[in-house]
């Protein structure tokens, strides 16, 4: 088989490795993959926004199956212009990617559903919106309605912060006409969980839970990233928590979709926070998580594509998902200074025997050298029997690997222990 991936980042070279892992898969096109991608892949520089160039290059090469990894893509519609040119992928159509792509809609649907999730208002006025939050409880959290490359979200503590991602979003456009509309919400406490799931849009599997590291800085200081690291499974999630999602928020979100004729098929990422009054929905992505894939894939026992395959079959419920009773740690390795600006283009160095374990995100080939590219160059997942060895693996490894301006965090997997510990004490 002939399998193109459309994206380029880490959860796509996890995507990649794991679907190679069958023995039908012959050859694997990444659109447009990444310097390191580039040793498990045909890397093509077409870019992944590309719609026209991806079907084009899907019609020329004969391809056999899609997986169509980021949000952009996939609100675009990307699958639906894929199966218009006859090639059955995974990921869900435009009209159910809105999912994530607007959160206005995301938020209509959790409230007409009956879907727990945070209190909020929608204003397109900013006048309005600044209005509201003159007598609304503080901390608060503002979101732009549309995609802001996961930047879109202010948990204001202060009014003056709120008042200020208004003016940015909806005055100053900072992401464009995502930002045409806000949602105002209720600020929620509680430990966050990522659960990914596979639905054929009326069976869903969840997948193992995991716990993202968002903050650039140790102790979760400093500003938002697209996540510093992760871990699975995520302590948090207990078997009672598993059950209450399941019943409360998982299985009536599919529903809920197919009723409104939006089918969703592919992989439903729920973002949930465990709050005093029970689990909550902070965001829906359409798609992978990053980099909650380079932890949860590695546990897959199934073969990928066979679960891939039945999702767009709809016929989940015939295939088996097992996942490994074990524990994965993936720890990122920046460049100093992202989310802000760092520099580039220096030459990493990975030992043979740690390469099975890293997944690259930015890097490019430059006279043959894989060099640094982007503000997460790479993860490096380590894999153990318990969570403790799985975080002591993987900053093992991180040693291992060089390169110029490297920066990870020194705490990944820190709250996760603390919470296993205080459970093994029955605290
Ligand atoms: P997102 O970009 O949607 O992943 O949101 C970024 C982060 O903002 C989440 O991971 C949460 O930590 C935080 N967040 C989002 N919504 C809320 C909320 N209603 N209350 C508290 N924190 C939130
Ligand atoms: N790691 C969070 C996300 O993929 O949106």
């Amino acid at each position: 088989m002939k399998i193109l991936v459309v994206g380029g980042g880490g959860r796509e070279h996890a995507i990649i490795k794991k679907l190679k892992e069958n023995p039908a898969v012959e050859e694997i096109f990444a659109l447009p993959g990444n310097g390191g991608i580039a040793a498990d892949a045909v890397c093509t520089g077409i870019g992944a926004k590309d719609l026209d160039g991806i079907v084009a290059f899907a019609r020329e090469n004969g391809i056999d199956y899609a997986v169509v990894a980021p949000d952009d893509p996939l609100v675009l519609g990307c699958v639906d212009a894929l199966e218009a040119a006859g090639v059955p992928c995974f990921g869900p159509r435009k009209n159910a990617a809105i999912i994530e792509g607007s959160k206005v809609f995301s938020k209509d649907l959790m409230k007409k559903y009956g879907i727990p999730t945070a209190a909020y208002e929608v204003f397109s006025d900013p006048a309005e919106a600044l209005k509201y939050l003159e007598t609304a409880p503080v901390p608060t959290v503002v979101k732009a309605d549309g995609l802001a490359l996961g930047k879109g979200v202010t948990v204001a503590m202060t009014r003056e912060e709120a008042f200020g991602a208004v003016r940015e979003i909806m005055e100053d456009k900072k992401f464009g006409a995502s930002g045409d509309r806000i949602v105002i919400e209720e600020y929620l406490e509680g430990p966050e969980v990522s659960v990914l799931s596979f639905t054929d849009g009326t069976t869903l599997v969840p997948m193992v839970s995991s716990m993202d590291h968002k903050r650039a800085g140790d102790g979760d200081t400093g500003p938002n990233t697209g996540g510093m690291g992760t871990i699975a499974p995520n302590p948090y999630y207990t078997e009672a928590v598993a059950a209450e999602c399941m019943e409360k928020i998982f299985l009536p979100t599919i529903r809920a979709m197919k009723t409104e004729g939006r089918e969703f098929r592919g992989c439903l990422y729920f973002g949930l926070m465990i709050t005093k009054d029970g689990s909550k929905v902070i965001e829906y992505n359409c798609r992978f998580g990053d980099p909650e894939t380079q932890v949860v894939l590695p546990l897959l026992e199934s073969d990928l594509l066979t679960v891939m395959q039945a999702v767009t079959a709809g016929k989940l419920a015939e295939c088996e998902v097992k996942f490994r009773d074990a524990s994965a740690c993936c720890l990122v390795l920046a460049s100093a200074g992202y989310p802000g600006s760092y520099g580039k283009g220096y030459e990493i160095t990975i030992p043979e025997n740690v390469r099975h374990n890293v997944y690259v995100a930015g890097a490019a080939l430059k006279d043959g050298k894989l060099v640094t590219s982007g503000g997460r160059v790479l993860g490096i997942t380590a894999v153990a029997d318990t969570l403790p060895e799985a975080v002591k693996g993987a900053y093992a490894l991180a040693e291992q690997v060089t390169f110029g301006n490297k920066y990870f965090r020194t705490d990944i997997g820190r709250r996760a222990l603390d919470c296993q510990r205080q459970k093994s004490q029955g605290l």
